[in-house]
C-alpha cells in the first residue's frame, strides 16, 4: 500500500515538471559570468568609435573588449560573432547624437517619414554566436539630447511624428538579429532614442540582472523586445520606461519558449505580448513580477492586421499596483484591419494580486473567437471595474484586496 502511493506521487512529480518544462525557455539558464577581456580601453573624451570598433574586430573569440574608465563617446558599433562588450562599473558609453552617423543611406535618420526605418542601431549584433554585453556600467542612448544639426531631441521628434501620424527615424540602442546564444548581463541601459534592447529571430537569449531607465514621457522606449525569438530568459531585471517594459512579438517568425522571471517594472506600458503576433506566440512562462505605475499590467494586444495565435501562456506570482488596466487582453489594438485573426487560448493567470482599482479589459474578437483564460487565486479590490466581451473565463476574480504594497518580484508586503 505504502509503496503504491509513493510511486503514484512520483508519477505526479514527473508530470508536473514535464508540464512546466515545455512551456518556458527549454535551456537550463543560470547566472552568467563576465568573460575575460582581450583589451582594456580608457575613454579619450573625444569620438572613440574607431578605437572601440577596431578593438572588437581584433578581439579573440570568447573574450570581451573592456571599457575600463571614463565616459566614452561613440557612433554606431557592431559587435562581431563570439566577441563581447564589457562596460565596467562607473564607466559610461554614450551615443553620439549626430543622425548622419546612423543613417542607412536614405538620409532620413533624424527625420519623420512613413516608415521609420532610416537609422541603424547604436550597437548591432548580426548573425553572432556567443556574443554579449556585460558589466555594471551604463550605455546611454541620449534620446533627450538635441540631435546634432537639428534643434530638437530624438524624443521630441518622436512626439512630432505622432502629431502628423507618421514615424520618427530614431536609432534603437541595441539590435540583435539572427543570432545564437547571446547574453546581456548586469548592464544599465538608459535613454534610448527608440527601443532599448531588441533580439530578432535569435535563439538562446539571456538577459540577466540588467536595469533599463527612461522617462515615462519618452515614446517608443520599449525595454526588452524579443521578436520571433526562442529560448529566451529575462530574469532579475528592473525596468522603467516610456513604453512596453517587455514586449514579446512574432512579426516574421514564431516567438516561443520564453521565461520572464523575477523582474520589477516601474512605469511604462507593462508586460506585453504583441501587437505583432503574426507567426504565433506560445509557451511563455512569466513568474515573479512586480508591476507599479504602468498603463497596463498583464497585457496582450493584437488586431486582425498583426494577429495570430497566442497560446500556452502562464502568469504566476504577479503583484500589480497603480496600473490603469491591470489585466488588458485586446484583439482590436488601434482598430487596424487585416485578415489575420488574433486567437488567445490557454492563458493561465494564477497567484496574482492587484492592489489598486483599475479597469481590466478582456475583448475577444467575436463570438467564434473567444479569449480563453483561466484564473486561479487572482485577488482584486472590490471596486475594480471590468469591460468583458467575447471571452470564456474559467475561475473567478476574488474581490478581497484592501491595501498592501508590492515588494520585489511579485512578493506582497501587507
Ligand atoms: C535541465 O536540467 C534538468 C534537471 O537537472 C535535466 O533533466 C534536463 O535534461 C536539463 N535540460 C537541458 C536542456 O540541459
Ligand atoms: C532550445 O533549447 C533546447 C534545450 O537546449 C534545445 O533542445 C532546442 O533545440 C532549443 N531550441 C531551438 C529553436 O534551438
Ligand atoms: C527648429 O527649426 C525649424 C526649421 O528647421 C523651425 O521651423 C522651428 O521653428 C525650430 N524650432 C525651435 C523650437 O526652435
Ligand atoms: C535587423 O532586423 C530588423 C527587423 O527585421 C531590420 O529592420 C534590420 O534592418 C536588421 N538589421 C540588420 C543589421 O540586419
Ligand atoms: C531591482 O530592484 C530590487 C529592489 O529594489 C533590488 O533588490 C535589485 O537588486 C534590483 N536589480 C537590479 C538589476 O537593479
Ligand atoms: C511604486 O511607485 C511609487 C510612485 O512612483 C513609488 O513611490 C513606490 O516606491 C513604488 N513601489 C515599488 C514597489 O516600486
Ligand atoms: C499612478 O500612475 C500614474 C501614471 O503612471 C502616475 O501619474 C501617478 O502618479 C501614479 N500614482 C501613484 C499614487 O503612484
Ligand atoms: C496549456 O498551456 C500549458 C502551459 O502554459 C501546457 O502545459 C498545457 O498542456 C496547455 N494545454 C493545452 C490544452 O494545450
Ligand atoms: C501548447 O502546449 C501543448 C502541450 O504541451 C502542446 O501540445 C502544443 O503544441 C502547444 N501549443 C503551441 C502553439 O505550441
Ligand atoms: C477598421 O474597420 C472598422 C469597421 O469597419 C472601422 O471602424 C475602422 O475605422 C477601421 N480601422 C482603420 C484603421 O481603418
Ligand atoms: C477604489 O475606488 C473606490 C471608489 O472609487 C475608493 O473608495 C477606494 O478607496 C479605491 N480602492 C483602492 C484600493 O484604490
Amino acid at each position: 500500500m505504502q509503496q503504491q502511493s509513493l510511486s503514484f506521487l512520483a508519477v505526479i512529480t514527473v508530470f508536473a515538471s514535464a508540464h512546466v518544462a515545455t512551456a518556458r525557455d527549454l535551456r537550463n539558464v543560470t547566472e552568467p559570468k563576465n568573460p575575460q577581456s582581450c583589451i582594456s580601453l580608457k575613454a579619450s573624451g573625444k569620438d572613440d568609435t574607431k578605437i572601440i570598433q577596431k578593438a572588437f574586430d581584433s578581439c579573440t573569440k570568447g573574450k570581451a573588449v573592456a571599457l575600463s574608465s571614463g565616459i566614452f563617446y561613440s557612433g554606431p558599433l557592431t559587435i562581431p560573432s563570439g566577441v563581447s562588450l564589457l562596460v565596467e562599473e562607473g564607466v559610461t558609453l554614450r551615443a553620439l547624437t549626430d543622425p548622419t552617423l546612423y543613417d542607412l543611406g536614405a538620409k532620413t535618420c533624424g527625420t519623420i517619414d512613413e516608415y521609420g526605418l532610416g537609422c541603424k542601431a547604436f550597437i548591432t549584433m548580426h548573425k553572432a554566436k556567443g556574443s554579449g554585453i556585460y558589466g555594471k556600467g551604463t550605455i546611454d542612448g541620449r534620446g533627450g539630447s538635441i540631435m546634432t544639426g537639428h534643434n530638437i531631441t530624438w524624443w521630441h521628434l518622436a512626439r512630432d511624428a505622432v502629431v502628423v501620424r507618421k514615424n520618427q527615424n530614431n536609432p534603437r540602442l541595441i539590435q540583435i538579429n539572427n543570432s545564437v546564444d547571446i547574453t546581456i548581463y548586469q548592464i544599465t541601459l538608459t535613454n534610448s532614442p527608440f527601443y532599448h534592447l531588441v533580439a530578432t529571430e535569435t535563439v538562446g537569449f539571456t538577459v540577466w540582472g540588467i536595469k533599463i531607465i527612461a522617462p515615462a514621457s519618452a515614446l517608443n522606449t520599449d525595454g526588452i523586445d524579443p521578436v520571433g525569438s526562442q529560448n529566451v530568459t529575462i530574469a532579475h531585471c528592473n525596468i522603467s520606461t516610456g513604453d512596453d517594459d517587455v514586449a514579446i512579438k512574432a512579426l516574421t517568425a514564431p516567438a516561443k519558449h520564453i521565461s520572464v522571471l523575477n523582474n520589477h517594472f516601474h512605469r511604462g506600458v507593462g508586460m506585453s505580448i504583441g501587437s505583432e503576433c503574426t507567426y504565433g506566440v506560445s509557451d511563455v512562462f512569466i513568474s515573479g513580477l512586480t508591476i507599479n505605475d504602468t498603463h497596463n499590467g498583464i497585457y496582450i494586444k493584437s488586431n486582425t492586421l498583426r494577429g495570430g495565435h497566442v497560446t500556452n501562456i502562464t502568469y504566476e506570482n504577479v503583484c500589480i499596483t497603480n496600473a490603469t488596466s491591470p489585466i488588458h487582453l485586446e484583439t482590436n489594438y488601434y482598430h487596424y484591419n487585416g485578415t489575420n485573426t488574433p486567437v488567445y487560448r490557454n492563458i493561465t493567470i494564477s497567484n496574482v494580486k492587484i492592489l489598486t482599482n483599475g479597469t481590466s479589459i478582456i475583448h475577444g474578437l467575436d463570438k467564434s473567437h473567444l479569449i480563453e483564460i483561466t484564473l486561479k487565486n487572482v485577488h482584486i479590490p472590490k471596486d475594480s471595474k471590468f469591460s468583458i466581451r467575447n471571452a470564456k473565463i474559467t475561475g473567478n476574480f476574488i474581490r478581497d484586496v484592501n491595501g498592501g504594497q508590492c515588494g520585489y518580484a511579485g512578493n506582497i508586503n501587507m
